[in-house]
């Protein structure tokens, strides 16, 4: 079985590579070929080589190519997994610092930094899906690339490649649910959006539990490991108990926007501080230089800073579950399909699906709050505007997209911000 994997100098290679030596049993992979661009030429060649030794050490039937030209490694693949970053990390810090500058928050997914890392992202990921249609068309594209939601829906909607959306986001709710029972036998039914998710059910011994555990669950995922680059402000136990749901992580950027923002900018300190972005190329540089050690032959713990982690469990696992059609329980990213009655059926939803040979099938959930239902609303047509925006190059589209978005300050300032960001990233938005 051919596996390509695109933004192969990722640092976050070593994580996909120790999941398919971890399930080669199960998951026979002959040929890994992780393809990168003239820019990231020299990481992919250190993070390659890590690659090659760790197959090697494993004994393990599989070769590890690495290449700049992405339609020779397409050509016959049966699983596509996309981890790039059109404009490299300079763009991502871009996005953190222009909104911060004028006093929004400045995330990579989220907000204004998510926005235009879609407008980059989207065209790039549709070029892609163009030459599988040519040279894999059956392969399945296991996406990663941020914004996950919407670069999984263009492919979905604009392509006729199937396509899986993921994030390693939700695996910290079913970890904590795990803890907070010292049980794994349960089922944790989470619906929602990427980034924007909620854990609605907790199926155990016969009942949903949820409603009752919720208090314990706030408390378990406050004193929890969560992921590295959201700051885990503690959530206040009454203020999720008047929701009835679980939120996951990311949503504090929403229910605690002063907060969350007042950190950001004490961070920033007026520019002269770092963003997220800025700290994560301090600890790639780190990484990287372990990877040159020609004795290293496993993934590093040092990789753990990295906001990703278990990343892999969630590619390989699905992977593995559509190949082997297991029917696992997973969080994916997937067409809604009539799952949520309230948003379209072609628009991408994240959500508990039984995964099969024939893709993800989304578990049935109650009916969601009316605030949640709002709420949805809201970003997808957000997220579908932005899709649009990011194919036509039409600037009111543009405005319209980001005046929905709660974290985008809303007039004229919108404009100026829109002006600059296009300005800055100018290389990387041929349609703009
Ligand atoms: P990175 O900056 O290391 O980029 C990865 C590689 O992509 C680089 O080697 C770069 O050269 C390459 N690249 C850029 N443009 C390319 C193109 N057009 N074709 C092929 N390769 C290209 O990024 P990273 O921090 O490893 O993150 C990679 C992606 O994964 C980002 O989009 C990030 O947002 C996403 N991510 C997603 C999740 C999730 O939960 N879904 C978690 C972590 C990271
Ligand atoms: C998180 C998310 C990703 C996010 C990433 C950032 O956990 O699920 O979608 O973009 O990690 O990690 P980083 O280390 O790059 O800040
Ligand atoms: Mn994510």
């Amino acid at each position: 079985m051919k596996i390509v994997t695109i933004g192969g100098g990722s640092s976050y290679t070593p994580e996909i590579i120790e999941g398919f030596i971890n399930r080669h049993k199960n998951l026979p992979v002959s040929e890994i070929w992780l393809v990168d661009i003239e820019a990231g030429k020299k990481k992919l060649e250190t993070v390659g080589r890590l690659a090659q030794r760790m197959v090697e050490k494993a004994g393990i039937n599989c070769k590890v190519h690495l290449t700049l030209n992405r339609r020779e490694a397409l050509k016959g693949a049966s699983f596509v997994t996309t981890q790039f970053r059109v404009g490299l990390m300079e763009a991502r810090i871009l996005d953190e610092r222009i909104p911060l500058s004028h006093g929004m928050i400045g995330q990579e997914t989220n907000g204004f930094g998510g926005f235009m890392k879609a407008l980059r992202t989207i065209p790039v990921i549709l070029d892609i899906a163009k030459d599988m249609e040519e040279l894999c068309p059956n392969a399945w594209l296991i996406n990663f690339t941020n914004p996950s939601s919407m670069v999984t829906e263009a492919v979905q909607r604009f392509s006729k490649i199937k396509c899986v959306g993921l994030c390693n986001v939700p695996i910290y709710l079913v970890k904590t649910a795990e803890q907070m029972l010292g049980d794994s036998n349960f089922l944790l039914h989470c619906v929602g959006m990427n980034h924007y998710l909620w854990a609605r059910h907790l199926y155990y011994k016969g009942n949903d539990i949820l409603p009752e555990k919720l208090a314990d669950f706030v408390r378990t995922t406050n004193e929890s490991e969560q992921v590295r680059n959201v700051k885990n402000i503690p959530w206040d136990v009454n203020f999720v108990q008047h929701l009835g749901m679980m939120p996951v992580s990311y949503h504090r950027y929403y229910y605690m926007t002063e907060q969350m923002l007042e950190e950001e900018l004490t961070k920033f300190d007026g520019g002269k501080g770092k963003t997220r972005g800025q700290e994560v190329k301090e600890v790639e540089e780190k990484l990287f230089k372990l990877y040159e050690d020609p004795d290293l032959a496993v993934k590093p713990k040092e990789l753990e800073e990295r906001g990703g982690t278990y990343y892999s469990d969630a590619a390989c696992d699905l992977i593995q579950a559509i190949y082997t059609n297991n029917h696992q329980i997973m969080i994916v990213n997937t067409q809604n399909n009539g799952t949520l009655p309230f948003l379209p059926d072609d628009a991408t939803i994240e959500t508990s699906a039984m995964i099969t040979d024939a893709g993800p099938i989304p578990l049935k959930a109650t009916a969601l709050p009316i605030i949640a239902q709002t709420e949805l609303h809201i970003m997808k047509t957000f997220e579908r505007l932005t899709i649009e925006a990011a194919i036509s190059g039409n600037y009111d589209t543009a405005i319209q997209a980001l005046t929905l978005n709660p974290l985008v300050k809303k007039g004229e300032i919108t404009r100026q911000v829109l002006n600059e960001m296009i300005q800055a990233h100018k290389a990387h938005l041929p349609k703009w």
